[in-house]
C-alpha cells in the first residue's frame, strides 16, 4: 500500500504515520527528516538544502524528488509524510499507484499551539508534546532515552513563513488530489487518539466517514 499524508506545519503528520507505519507495516518517509540528516551529512546537496531548511521556505523542486525517488525505489508499501508539497511534485509522482491522501485538516492557531510545545528526541526520530503527548521523564525520550529539544524550524518567525509556504504551494496539491477523487480529510483537532482511529478506518472501512 502507497499512502500520503498531507497537512500544515504541526497537524499531526508524523505522529500518525510512525503510528499507522506501525500497524500497518508501511515505512514512514518523512521527508523533512530525510532533508534535516542530508542537511547535516556535509555533502554537496547538503550544503544547498541547509541554506533552505531552516527558513521555513521549500527545498527546491528537482533535489527533493530526487531524494525521495531513491528512498521509494522497490518498495511497495510506504507512507509518505510531507510530500508531495507542490504541484510540480505531485505531477512528477502522478503515475504512482496511491492508494490514499489523507489530509490532516486543522486550524493554524491549533497547529501552532502545538509546534510551540513540541519536543523531538536529539536522534530526531521520536516527537512529543510537553502538554498533550509527555515523555514519561520530562526532558528525555521514553523510547531511547535520548535529550529532548525544539527543532531549529520552530521558532515563531520561522513558523508563520511555514504557515504562508504552505497556503500558497500545498494547498493547491489538496485541491489537486481533491479532483481526482483520492482526497481522505481527517478532522486533525481531535485528541491524538481520536485522530488516529478516524484515520485508520478509513484504510480499513473506507466508506468511514470520520467527519460525519
Ligand atoms: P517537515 O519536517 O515535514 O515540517 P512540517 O510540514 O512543517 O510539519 P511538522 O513536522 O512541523 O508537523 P507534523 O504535521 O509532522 O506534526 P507532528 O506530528 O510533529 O518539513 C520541514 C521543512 O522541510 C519544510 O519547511 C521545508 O523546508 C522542507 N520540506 C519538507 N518536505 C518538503 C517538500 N516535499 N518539498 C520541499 N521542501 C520540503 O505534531 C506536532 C506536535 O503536536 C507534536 O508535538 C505532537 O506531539 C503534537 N500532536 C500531534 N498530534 C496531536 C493531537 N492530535 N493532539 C495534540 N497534540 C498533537
Ligand atoms: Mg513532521
Amino acid at each position: 500500500m502507497k499512502l500520503i499524508l498531507l497537512g500544515a506545519p504541526g497537524s499531526g503528520k508524523g505522529t500518525i504515520a510512525e503510528k499507522l507505519a506501525k500497524e500497518f507495516q508501511l515505512q514512514h518517509i518523512s521527508v523533512g527528516e530525510l532533508l534535516r540528516q542530508e542537511a547535516q551529512s556535509g555533502s554537496e546537496m547538503g550544503r544547498i538544502i541547509k541554506q533552505t531548511l531552516g527558513t521555513g521556505k521549500l527545498i527546491p523542486d528537482h533535489l527533493v524528488i530526487e531524494i525521495v525517488r531513491l528512498v521509494v525505489k522497490g518498495k511497495n508499501n510506504f507512507i509518505l509524510d510531507g510530500f508531495p508539497r507542490t504541484v510540480h511534485q505531485a505531477k512528477d509522482i502522478q503515475d504512482w499507484p496511491i492508494a490514499k491522501v489523507i489530509y490532516l485538516k486543522i486550524t493554524e492557531e491549533r497547529a501552532v499551539e502545538r509546534i510551540s510545545g513540541r519536543r523531538i528526541c536529539v536522534k530526531g526520530t521520536h516527537t512529543y508534546h510537553i502538554k498533550f503527548i509527555p515523555s514519561k521523564k520530562k526532558g528525555f525520550c521514553d523510547i531511547d532515552g535520548s535529550k529532548l529539544i525544539q527543532r531549529d524550524d520552530d521558532r515563531e518567525e520561522i513558523v508563520r513563513e511555514r504557515f504562508k509556504v504552505y497556503a500558497k504551494k500545498t494547498k493547491p496539491v489538496i485541491d489537486y488530489y481533491r479532483e481526482l477523487g483520492l482526497l481522505t480529510t481527517i478532522n486533525a483537532a481531535n485528541s491524538p487518539e481520536k485522530v488516529y482511529q478516524d484515520t485508520r478506518k478509513e484504510l480499513v472501512e473506507p466508506s468511514y466517514q470520520a467527519n460525519g
